[in-house]
């Protein structure tokens, strides 16, 4: 993490560079899209996205948006049907590079990090049209995991000066672009429909629904107020991943037939074999960034628990215990 303030680039091709640089070394970098500046991160780097999710102070894992420089590079990282993708290519077609993310179901080839789409099976993937934006992708040649460039519950910074406001010391470096064009965010929909076949719009944003219809015919809408719950809702979308295995928190140590997930130092002395440590050293961002991996890969051992010992309830230990919390209840009983 940085002390003092955070490097205010120019938007000229040394500005881009040093921030390239940056974004590749694992570290943050605010940027500037024609709706509003996003704290970016690679994408591809559990670490990375865990510094977004702390930078930020969410006390819970949202799923995250990832920045793509053109359509071409989104494909590899999604999955879909014939029919959906033929619509979708039709979206990406008229409005990309534009304020559209369109949420689709990933690839189990995709190298992005689970923990942007924190636990769903699906990916929010976006081309914005901001030249500073487009450039800094094509520099790193990374697909970038960006949120609006604020602190959880504050507004979206539309100018540099607002991300300096709000993300001051949490960040490595700004790329002043001067004013966000539209101001607001972009426009969300899910072709992730699991019953009904229609696009649901998720968030309203810089493309309108009427501009959406009159391309690719009726789409359903929710209400944005509902939008959380719609994110957990099995009928709507994919739930998020619910591990099969039970999970017993605020344990001990491993009961026979468990397999243990422990953090902090010594956490696994005498646990089963194949438990695993979210961070031995008790770093809360190593232990975000392997939260989704490693509840995998002992979900897929198949025992009777998982048994999880107490995580602290600061900084991200917040995220990770909401996310435990939610897989410990099941959502459906
Ligand atoms: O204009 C924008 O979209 C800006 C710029 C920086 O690109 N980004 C932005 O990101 O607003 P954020 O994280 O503040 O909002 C992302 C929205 C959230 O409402 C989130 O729940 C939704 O997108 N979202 C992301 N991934 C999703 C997924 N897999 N399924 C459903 N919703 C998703
Ligand atoms: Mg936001």
């Amino acid at each position: 993490m940085m002390s003092g303030y955070p490097l205010l680039l120019p938007p000229d091709s040394d500005g881009i560079q040093t921030a390239a640089e940056i974004l590749q070394d694992g570290r943050l970098v605010a940027f500037p899209t024609e709706t509003v500046y996003g704290l970016g991160g690679d994408a591809t780097n559990d670490h990375a996205v865990a510094a977004i999710f702390e930078a930020k102070g969410r006390p819970s894992f949202n799923p995250l948006i990832v920045h793509f420089p053109d359509s071409s590079a989104v494909w590899p990282h999604v999955d879909m049907d014939t029919e959906t993708d033929k619509l979708v290519r039709m979206m990406a077609g008229a409005f990309w590079p534009g304020p559209l993310t369109m949420v689709l179901g990933r690839s189990t080839e995709s190298s992005l990090s689970l923990l942007v789409s924190a636990g769903l099976d699906t990916v929010a993937v976006r081309v914005p049209s901001h030249p500073v934006a487009h450039d800094l992708l094509t520099a790193t040649g990374l697909p970038l995991a960006a949120p609006s460039a604020n602190r959880s519950g504050s507004i979206s910074p539309t100018q540099a000066d607002h991300v300096l406001e709000s993300l001051d010391g949490k960040i490595d470096a700004v790329v002043d672009g001067g004013r966000s064009r539209i101001g607001i965010e972009s426009t969300v929909i899910s072709f992730h429909t699991a019953n009904s076949g229609r696009p649901i719009l998720l968030r309203p944003g810089g493309i309108s629904r009427e501009d959406i219809e009159t391309l690719i015919g009726p789409i359903d809408v929710v209400n944005t107020d509902e939008t959380p719950s719609i994110l957990h809702s099995p009928g709507m979308l994919k739930r998020h991943y619910a591990p099969e295995t039970q999970i017993r928190l605020n344990a001990s140590s491993a009961q026979p037939e468990e397999v243990l997930l422990g953090f902090g130092p010594s956490a696994l002395t005498g646990a089963p074999d194949g438990s695993l440590n979210l961070s031995e050293t008790g770093d809360l961002r190593e232990a975000a960034a392997n939260l989704f991996a490693m509840m995998r890969r002992l979900d897929a051992m198949g025992k009777e628990a998982i048994a999880v010992t107490s995580i602290p309830e600061t900084g991200l230990g917040l995220a990770i215990n909401d996310r435990l919390r939610r897989a410990a209840t099941p959502e459906n009983p």
